[in-house]
């Protein structure tokens, strides 16, 4: 799948908080990043491992770092409005948060080889949470307002 692939939103992800909508485009993007790098060819040399390394360490720590922002931005709204299924989808957002840095802590300590998979496993995890937790959220939040 070409980077664009990788990273276009279906119109079934967009939700109508522009910021919350934002975080999900970028997380995606970041996400396709991730995989481009991860695949990229660099050679065999030691610099050039060394350089791919440290690009897919920082990518990585960005995704959890902007993850855990995003994640914050939601529960902040989910317990302004009282959500009532704020514990259920706040598991959600810990448990990829757990894995995550779990897959990081193994990467930067050199217990695993750098392969796309966090990237495939982070854009279907991103794909499965908007269209159904995220998507509840919406509904009730919106649901208030009118
Ligand atoms: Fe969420
Ligand atoms: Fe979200």
């Amino acid at each position: 799948m070409s980077f664009l692939g990788f990273a276009r939103k279906k119109p079934a992800l967009d939700l109508s908080y522009s910021v919350i909508n934002e975080d999900h485009t970028h997380l995606i993007q970041l996400a396709a990043e991730l995989r481009c790098t991860a695949l990229k060819g660099v050679g065999d040399t030691p610099t050039a491992q060394a350089e791919k390394q440290a690009q897919v360490e920082d990518l990585v720590y960005r995704l959890i770092a902007d993850s855990i922002e995003h994640f914050s931005r939601e529960e902040v709204l989910m317990q302004a409005y009282n959500y009532p299924g704020y514990r259920l989808h706040r598991q959600e957002h810990e448990q990829l948060s757990r894995k995550a840095t779990a897959y990081y802590n193994d990467l930067t300590e050199g217990r695993i080889a750098i392969t796309e998979d966090l990237a495939n496993f982070y854009r279907r995890w991103l794909h499965d949470h908007i269209r159904s937790h995220d998507k509840d959220l919406e509904r009730f939040l919106f649901g208030r307002r009118s």
